[in-house]
Parts: C-alpha cells; sequence; structure tokens
C-alpha cells in the first residue's frame, strides 16, 4: 500500500502539472486546486488518524483526499469554471479521469469501491444511504476534509467585492443581500439548494450552513478555532431572520464541540 500510495502522489502530481499554463488567468485557478488538494490530503489523514484509524484505512483516507478534486483540473480546462451547476458534476467527471488510468484497480476490490464512493459524495447534499458503513465513514471523512479547507479557500472573499473576485464568480450572483428562501433555511438551520443560489449573500449562507453538516467535532473546533465562522458571519448583511440563525448556530456548535468523536469503524 505504502508503494502504491506513493505513485498515486507521483501520479497526481504530474496530473495536476500537466494543466498548468503560460496564461495568469487560468494558473489562478489551478494553483487554487493543486494547493486545496495538498491541504485536503493532509487534513484526510490527521482526522483519520485523530479517529484512531489503522495504517491501512490512514492511507485510503490520504487516498481519498488526494483524488477527490481530480475532475477540477479537465472542468476547468473544458468549461473554464469550477461552478458544476453551469458545467457538470466535478466528482462524476473526477469517477471518469480516473477509471481512464486504472489507478484505483491496484488496490483491492473493495477498497476501491469505498475510494469511489467517497470521492462521488463528497459534494453532494447528502451521502447516498448504504449498509457499507466503511463507505459511510469515508465519505464523511472526505466531507469534512474538504469543508475545513474551503473555509480557508473563501476568506479572502468574503468582502463585499469578493463575489467577483472568487474563482467560481457568476455575474449574475454579484449582489450582497440574502434571498428570502436562503434566509428562512438559515433561520431554520436546514440545508439550503446549492443550485438555487442567486447572490453573493446565498453563496455565503450555503458555505455556512454546512456547520451543520460537519461530521466531527475535530472539524468544527477546528473551523471555529480558525475564526472561519466568525468571519463569515460578520460579512453576512443583516437582514430579518439572520440573527436568529446565527443565535442557532452558535448554540449547535457550542454543544456539539463539547461531544467526543468516536470510531465506530473497527467494533
Ligand atoms: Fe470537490
Amino acid at each position: 500500500m505504502k508503494e502504491l500510495l506513493h505513485e498515486m502522489h507521483v501520479w497526481m502530481n504530474d496530473y495536476m502539472r500537466s494543466f498548468r499554463t503560460d496564461d495568469p488567468e487560468v494558473m489562478l485557478g489551478i494553483r487554487l486546486k493543486e494547493i486545496h488538494t495538498g491541504y485536503v490530503t493532509a487534513n484526510a489523514r490527521a482526522l483519520a488518524k485523530y479517529l484512531g484509524c489503522n495504517a491501512h484505512d490512514v492511507a485510503l483516507a490520504e487516498i481519498i483526499g488526494l483524488f477527490h478534486d481530480v475532475g477540477r483540473f479537465r472542468q476547468y480546462a473544458v468549461y473554464q469554471t469550477f461552478n458544476d451547476a453551469l458545467s457538470e458534476d466535478h466528482a462524476e467527471l473526477g469517477l471518469k479521469v480516473l477509471a481512464e488510468v486504472e489507478l484505483l484497480d491496484r488496490l483491492d476490490p473493495q477498497d476501491a469501491e469505498i475510494v469511489r464512493f467517497a470521492i462521488k459524495y463528497h459534494n453532494k447534499k447528502e451521502i447516498a444511504p448504504t449498509d457499507d458503513r466503511r463507505k459511510t465513514f469515508f465519505a464523511k471523512l472526505i466531507r469534512d476534509a474538504d469543508k475545513l479547507d474551503i473555509y480557508r479557500v473563501l476568506l479572502p472573499f468574503l468582502a463585499p467585492d469578493g463575489a467577483e473576485k472568487a474563482p467560481n464568480f457568476v455575474p449574475s450572483d454579484a449582489a450582497q443581500e440574502v434571498s428570502p428562501d436562503f434566509v428562512a433555511d438559515f433561520a431554520a438551520g436546514r440545508q439550503a439548494d446549492y443550485y438555487r443560489l442567486r447572490t453573493h449573500g446565498d453563496r455565503k449562507i450555503v458555505r455556512l450552513l454546512w456547520i451543520y453538516d460537519i461530521n466531527f467535532a475535530w472539524t468544527l473546533r477546528r473551523i471555529v478555532a480558525r475564526g472561519y465562522v466568525d468571519a463569515f458571519i460578520e460579512s453576512i448583511p443583516m437582514q430579518e431572520g439572520i440573527a436568529e440563525g446565527i443565535a442557532r448556530m452558535r448554540r449547535y456548535i457550542e454543544q456539539r464541540c463539547a461531544q467526543d468523536d468516536t470510531l465506530e469503524l473497527y467494533g
């Protein structure tokens, strides 16, 4: 596994580099995803270790982190956007890329299935129900490792003019205010439909609502300690209903961070 993991890192590095160009605009997007891949791989590894996974499963977490966004590079090359709604689902695209290179086929078939499942569901609104708790576990782990880093990536784009500078900017969503349906979702602590977002404010609400979708206290403590929650909250317009959503979120964070993570995988 150790040797295969090394080969996978080498392949992924070469693959990411093959998208580099002389166009500084394009390079911004490519570099962003190269760096994101590095951090998410490290996050996935650290979380698996913290949870008490054995060496095999820590390596599996690392592989999932490494490949979770492999589809982003072809997405950007083909569509010049990271917006799934305007192009295609980057997780599905990533699975196509991985199928072409047959790297995952060198894992145990069960492990390969876990990797594919975790990648497929790393960006969906929910993880599909399955009786295989290893699949569910690794899907939860990559979702946390990914979100923790996405908050880091988005922090510089919270200012009012941040929408235009964001890597997935869509000209129609530069408005600051939060749409009424997104205010209602936030007040109720309910996940919003990403595909319906219209404004910069809506986008921030979608990201803040991820807090309720964090699976491990380890991740949530880091998100809070790094100031991401406060920064997002300070950046949203104080419309009616927003304060209610903030109070609900603060209560939830306090209660959730006080809980301990347990690993039920080997029980
Ligand atoms: Fe992703």
